[in-house]
């Protein structure tokens, strides 16, 4: 089946799990929203980022997608459920991978950074709930400036450094060994991430669960793409500009009023 695959986020961040995706599914079609006139959608009410969400996913619909990927923790935690009941298409999410920490952790200490509506969010705090052993502690930390500075394009890692310093000094003397990444624009900061940090701290990113789970659901429905024709990677925004840091040289990358 040649329908693309959908993908949106409030901006880069969704591209992290793109890059991945397109090498493991090297036949696929896909259409990429970014909707950076409206990022960040972390500080955004939970009404908003629902009616930004089906805003994104009926553009995708437009463009015939056989499966939406919810390429941002911030949209999926306040908005997936609704929007499986309102978009007629298979709808796969990304969450901070809390589960694997809890079930991991060692010192019983973790510590999650992400979007202040992730954090407050009602299925962040079921998942937690649900999988939270009484000795673990959970060190939350809101993600304050990383997306709005990551869109931008033009912060020196000096930059993210200081910043991230005041977030995850905290938490190591928390003495935590799992630091879960709860945001998909935190992946482009992993190398600076990985400097504050001390090495035993294991920092989960969930880019290749998600991309496992896309290509197993495609699988199983049976709607891979086997055609051999060299597939098209559409990439649209909606801001001013986006930020082309991380944007690859195979993309084909447009404006779109959406
Ligand atoms: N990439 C989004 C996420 O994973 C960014 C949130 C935002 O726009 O604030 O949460």
């Amino acid at each position: 089946m040649d329908n693309p695959i959908g993908i949106f986020d409030s901006g880069i961040g969704g591209l992290s799990i793109l890059e991945k995706l397109k090498e493991l599914l090297p036949n696929e079609n896909m259409v990429y929203l970014a909707d950076n006139l409206n990022c960040p959608y972390g500080s955004k009410s939970k009404n908003e980022i629902l009616s930004l969400s089906i805003k994104n996913c009926k553009k995708l619909s437009e463009f015939n997608c056989k499966v939406i990927i919810v390429a941002c923790n911030t949209a999926t935690t306040n908005s997936i459920k609704r929007l499986r009941e309102t978009i007629q298409v298979p709808i796969i999410g990304v969450e901070p991978g809390l589960k694997p920490a809890i079930m991991q952790t060692e010192t019983k200490n973790i510590g999650v950074l992400a979007t202040e509506k992730t954090l407050e969010s009602k299925l962040f705090n079921n998942t937690l709930n649900e999988n939270t052993l009484n000795n673990v502690k959970i060190h939350e930390q809101i993600g304050f400036k990383l997306v709005k500075m990551l869109e931008g394009g033009n912060n020196s890692k000096k930059d993210f450094n200081k910043i991230l310093k005041l977030y995850l000094i905290p938490m190591i003397n928390k003495n935590i060994d799992y630091l879960v990444l709860g945001c998909t624009h935190y992946h482009y900061l992993i190398d600076v991430i990985k400097n504050i940090i001390p090495e035993n701290i294991r920092i989960v990113d969930t880019i290749s669960p998600i991309n496992q789970h896309i290509y197993n659901t495609l699988k199983s429905k049976n709607i891979l793409n086997k055609g051999g024709k060299k597939r098209n990677i559409e990439i649209f925004f909606n801001g001013k500009r986006l930020a082309n840091k991380y944007l690859d040289k195979e993309y084909n990358l447009n404006y779109l009023n959406f």
